[in-house]
């Protein structure tokens, strides 16, 4: 589908924040049939959290303001974790 017929609201036009600021993706499927509760566990790197942040704005506060994505009318956020993994330019510099 072009940018141009894709629905404003849909994820891939939302998450898509242009080509200089990309992230890796990795999406592990979960389910549990005794609880009923399934999902994925959305796991991105990126080589700094502004990226991720703009991304997350554009999909929970929508662009413009209200736009949201469409995703999370299925889907719903529980939990998230930030991690910081320092390159070895940084350790090196840290053990003196
Ligand atoms: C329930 C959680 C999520 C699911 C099931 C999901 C699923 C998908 C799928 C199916 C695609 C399209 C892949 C393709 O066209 O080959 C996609 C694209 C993408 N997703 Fe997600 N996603 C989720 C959460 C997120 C989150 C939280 C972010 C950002 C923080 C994100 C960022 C992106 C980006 C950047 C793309 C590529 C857009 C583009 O450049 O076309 N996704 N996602």
């Amino acid at each position: 589908m072009t940018d141009a017929e894709k629905p404003k609201n849909s994820h891939s036009a939302l998450a898509n924040i242009g080509d200089d600021l990309k992230v890796v993706r990795d999406n592990m499927p979960f389910g549990n049939v005794a609880s009923n509760e399934m999902g994925t566990f959305f796991i991105c790197y990126a080589s700094t959290f502004s990226t991720v942040e703009k991304m997350l704005n554009q999909m929970f506060i929508g662009n413009p303001a209200g736009n949201y994505d469409r995703i999370l009318d299925f889907s719903t956020a529980v939990t998230g974790a930030l991690f910081f993994v320092p390159s070895m330019d940084m350790l090196v510099k840290f053990s003196g």
